[in-house]
């Protein structure tokens, strides 16, 4: 294991594994959205993908192990490399020359505080039913109308939306470092690149968001 403690000491393995663990996250969202999408299709096809995924508990706890050491690394790295970045230089720039760094490559630490604030209220929201009575007294695949009854209520569909708006902001810029991370990037395609994390990013909160928005407006009962 010496390459790994090689790694964890070092700020381009530390970026390296952040990375990884981005691709990581992203996979997971990648697949939660295609699944939460199924909503649009009605209470059956999602109150019946929930219940497949119960079907094989092993293949989902280990799912959720692999989620949880995932974060949990992302977060640690990026604490290591924004603590890093701060002590190499304790005085600001006098001129800080931000023309090349974009809203969402400055705001990598907040956008992230936002999502892990965003995580802890889902999880105690969808899959804790703790924040809720009305919910908590649910039958236990009733999906569907558990998230109908969570974005009927115009603050938590308010709050998903703004959750949403750092996912976004979150995944346009690491989307693209991972490119330039793991030295992906070429001259010939930089430009390709750049409008990929932006891309994949927005993609993926808007499909997020479309959902309290739809049931927010009342288009999906
Ligand atoms: C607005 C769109 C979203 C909806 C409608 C939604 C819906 C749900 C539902 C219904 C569950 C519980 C599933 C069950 O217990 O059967 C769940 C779990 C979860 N969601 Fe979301 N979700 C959304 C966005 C997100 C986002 C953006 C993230 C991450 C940043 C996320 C992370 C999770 C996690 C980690 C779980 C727990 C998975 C598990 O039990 O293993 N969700 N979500």
């Amino acid at each position: 294991m010496s390459w790994l403690k090689h790694a964890v000491r070092n700020p381009i393995g530390a970026k390296v594994l952040m990375a990884i663990t981005g691709i990581m996250l992203t996979g997971f969202l990648v697949a939660h959205i295609s699944g939460n999408l199924l909503i649009f299709v009605g209470p059956q096809a999602i109150n019946a993908y929930a219940e497949g995924l119960r079907q094989f508990p092993a293949v989902l706890w280990a799912a959720r192990a692999g989620l949880l050491v995932a974060f949990v690394t992302h977060i640690y790295f990026a604490a290591y490399v924004t603590m890093g970045n701060r002590a190499a230089r304790p005085q600001p720039y006098a001129f800080s020359n931000t023309v090349q760094a974009t809203l969402a490559s400055r705001s990598m630490v907040l956008t992230g505080m936002v999502m892990l604030a965003f995580i802890i209220f889902h999880l105690a929201h969808f899959t804790w039913r703790i924040t809720d009575s009305e919910i908590s007294a649910m039958g236990e695949f009733d999906v569907y109308q558990m998230v109908i009854r969570g974005f009927r209520q115009p603050m938590v569909a308010g709050s998903y939306v703004i959750a949403m708006v750092a996912i976004g902001l979150h995944l346009s810029h690491g989307i693209a470092s991972v490119f330039q991370t793991l030295g992906l990037n070429h001259p010939r395609y930089n430009r390709a690149v750049r409008f990929a994390g932006p891309a994949i990013g927005v993609g993926i909160a808007l499909l997020f968001a479309s959902i309290p928005l739809s049931i927010y407006l009342g288009l999906v009962k």
